[in-house]
């Protein structure tokens, strides 16, 4: 079976995709999957990687990068059967071969918002995750929400800023952000890794973390900042049930004094930065409780394959959504493939499992 790792990709995770794909590289079953790694660099250009990605991380603070150097290659539908073939520029198709399903393990816009998916789907490709909707729901934080709120999720208060809105009439944004009450957290509507995300504790700080945002997407979203400890909960399609598998939930706690939130520092870069547990200390109740409504945030977006779905836990008990993310992180500090493990799915079966789900 022959699996093409697409990883990288023209988004601001460009590095956290690579790290992804280092991991699932070294735990996807070499006798089972005939593997090709393309990797996307970040002007777009298509890639063979090579070996050195085994080694990528972040924990060094380097940003691993696909380089455009490599040897390119390009895609191509040949038409009969799911048949998408990878051609390396100067060679026949056929070096390279036909691809039997493809991992795209690209986070952030241009791979996790339906984009890649929409390719696929031109030329009859199976792939591992969400279809085109799905995919672009879970990318935008505003969508999603309106999303949740229809399946009855409870969901915090926020507004969502366009870049009409924001250029035409600031003042009246500001208001409504100010409706909220403070801290709230500004965020890119379109991206992933806590990239571009403030936390603002009055209204003088609103207008540069709004400009920060921007530099990632002109569409923002403007959370109220909610009490709660963070938890999690990985989903996975169901087989042979109309329900979808769910996993323990899993905890995380900044225990790190100098950082204000979950930040891409912390989630990434400093390992020691966050504390993972999985189960997470919860009554009874609350841990059904919560699955449940991971399962149905997971239908709500009609998500496929995977996806990890993060809640807030209110002292009162509340379960608040906070987001979705169809492609989550595979990374050695990721939950996704920790809450499993921690369920009984081991990574390398879960990867397994995933590009089964994909060809099935
Ligand atoms: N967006 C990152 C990769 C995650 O959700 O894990
Ligand atoms: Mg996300």
């Amino acid at each position: 079976i022959k699996v093409a790792v697409l990883f990288g990709g023209r988004s601001s995770e460009h590095a956290v995709s690579c790290v992804t794909a280092a991991g699932v590289l070294g735990a996807i079953d070499k006798d089972k999957y005939d593997v090709v790694a393309i990797g996307i660099a970040k002007n777009g250009q298509w890639v063979l990687a090579g070996t050195e990605i085994a080694d990528w991380s972040l924990t060094s603070g380097a940003m691993p990068e696909v380089s455009p150097a490599g040897r390119s290659v390009s895609l191509s539908h040949l038409g009969g059967g799911h048949q998408l073939v990878i051609s390396e520029s100067s060679r026949v198709p056929e070096e390279l071969g036909g691809v039997d399903v493809v991992f795209p393990l690209l986070h952030g816009p241009w791979g996790e918002d339906g984009t890649i998916q929409g390719l696929l789907e031109l030329s009859d490709t199976r792939y591992v995750g969400a279809g085109v909707a799905a995919s672009a729901i879970g990318m935008d934080k505003h969508f999603m929400k309106v999303v949740f709120e229809a399946a009855g999720l409870a969901v915090g208060p926020y507004v969502a800023v366009s870049d009409r809105a924001w250029s035409v009439d600031p003042e009246s944004v500001r208001a409504k952000v100010a409706a909220l009450g403070f801290p709230v957290f500004v965020k890119p509507a379109r991206g992933g890794s806590s990239m571009g995300i403030s936390k603002v504790d009055g209204p003088d700080g609103l207008d540069s973390a709004i400009a920060e945002a921007r530099k990632y997407d002109l569409k923002l979203v403007i959370e109220a900042g909610i009490t709660g400890r963070e938890i999690e909960v990985a989903v996975l399609e169901g087989r042979g049930s109309d329900r979808p598998r769910v996993s323990l939930p899993g905890e995380i706690s900044v225990v790190d004094g100098t950082h204000q939130f979950y930040d891409f520092d912390a989630k990434y870069v400093q390992g020691t930065a966050v504390n993972l547990s999985c189960p997470a200390e919860m009554p009874a109740v609350d841990i059904s409780r919560v699955r449940d409504l991971a399962a149905v945030a997971f239908d709500a977006v009609g998500a496929e394959g995977l996806s990890r779905v993060d809640f807030f836990y209110t002292p009162s008990g509340e379960l608040i959504i906070n987001e979705i993310n169809t492609m989550p992180g595979f990374t050695p500090s990721s939950m996704y493939p920790q809450m499993w493990a921690a369920s009984g799915l081991p990574y390398p079966q879960l990867i397994d499992e995933l590009l089964q789900l994909a060809l099935s």
